[in-house]
């Protein structure tokens, strides 16, 4: 697949993100499952998640990370004129929680729509958030990832309750003379799509049937598989389509879904770990939230610098994957 350097005319210029109060440890779940600390941070390098109470949900954490970004960027809220909310755990099949964001900030006149991707949920509304500001009618739009998994994780089976959590996360996307998104990746194996699922309204898969009730089910060995050898190969698309080097790339920020995982996806890269950033040891695996969690955790840890060249990339259910190549242009100091 070649992947094309693409036209721009959007950046990031503000950032926020929102968790649950309620921390689940590792200890937590050894008293629920069969498992222990050591073998999770040794196989996952997760060691706590985030849960949402019972009255707590998507359009909740969402609408907190959206304030929190409000409080620490000078803005008017009225003036953003798109919400995206990536998501496969809206409160509601609908309204969006697209729409909730909007009637929660008042934002007249505003496009607000909830897309799934999975994992890949999140890259994915940035690469349509770019296309939408191409087109001259949109200037501001709001780009969320946002998950509640612990509605739809099975706290019976160890190999899936100890990976996922809950989480928000929101970036500003915003019309720039000079676009600062350089490359763009994406592709999609719909024939994996058993790999990983959770079922719905249907409970069946080209005739086979799915289980799980609606619960998370994954063949995790062969999501591993498949992540660690495309992703690496996809960022080297990504930077050659931009005309640089991995020696330029500051920051890989791959979807958080297991430790492990980033460290071979470095190791295929030639990329030192330390220029890594994950949010999974926090907040689990927290699908399309996880990239936005792991951007702002660096901006409040001061990492990220504007300037810097970024890989983002996310990938899971579809299967699909999602990349974008971007310049980081939030000036640190309006960060937290
Ligand atoms: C899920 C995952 C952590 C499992 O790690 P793994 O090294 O592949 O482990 P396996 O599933 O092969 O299981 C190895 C052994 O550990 C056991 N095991 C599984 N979960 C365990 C747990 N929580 N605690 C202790 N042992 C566990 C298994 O039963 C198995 O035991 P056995 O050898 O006696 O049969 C890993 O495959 C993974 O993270 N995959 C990617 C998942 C993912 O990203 N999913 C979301 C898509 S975005």
């Amino acid at each position: 697949m070649l992947t094309p350097a693409i036209t721009s005319q959007a950046s990031i210029t503000a950032i926020g993100s929102f968790v649950p109060e309620r921390r689940l440890t590792n200890d937590d779940l050894s008293a629920m499952v069969d498992t222990n600390n050591e073998w999770i941070v040794r196989r996952t390098g997760i060691r706590e998640r985030r849960i949402a109470s019972p009255g707590e949900f998507a359009s909740h954490l969402a609408i907190g990370a959206v304030r929190d970004l409000l409080d620490r960027y000078p803005l008017d809220s009225g003036s953003i004129d798109g919400i995206i909310v990536a998501t496969t755990t809206p409160d509601s099949p609908f309204p969006s929680v697209a729409s909730r964001v909007q009637e929660a900030f008042g934002m007249n006149g505003c496009l607000a729509f909830d897309m799934n991707s999975a994992c890949a949920g999140f890259v994915s509304a940035l690469q349509t958030a770019n296309g939408l500001v191409l087109t001259g009618a949109y200037r501001r739009i709001l780009v969320i990832g946002v998950e509640t998994l612990s509605r739809i994780t099975d706290y019976t089976d160890r190999s899936t309750c100890i990976l996922f959590g809950d989480g928000a996360g929101a970036v500003l996307v915003e019309h720039a003379a000079q676009g600062a998104f350089l490359a763009s990746d994406a592709d999609t194996i719909g024939a994996g799509g058993p790999l990983v699922y959770a079922s719905g309204l249907s409970d069946e898969w080209n005739g086979q049937p799915l289980a799980g009730e609606g619960k998370i089910v994954q063949n995790g060995r062969e999501v591993y598989k498949w992540a660690v050898t495309q992703v690496p190969l996809a960022v080297r698309r990504m930077l050659e389509a931009a005309g640089a080097d991995m020696e330029e790339l500051d920051w890989f920020v791959p979807h958080s879904a297991n430790m492990r995982m980033v460290e071979a996806m470095c190791e295929r890269m030639d990329l030192p770990l330390s220029r890594a950033l994950t949010s999974m040891e926090w907040f689990g695996n927290t699908s399309a939230a996880s990239i936005p969690l792991a951007l702002d955790l660096a901006v409040r840890e001061g990492k990220l610098q504007a300037g810097n060249l970024v890989a983002l990339y996310g990938f899971g259910s579809g299967l699909s994957q999602s990349g974008l190549l971007l310049r980081w242009t939030i000036q640190s100091k309006t960060g937290r």
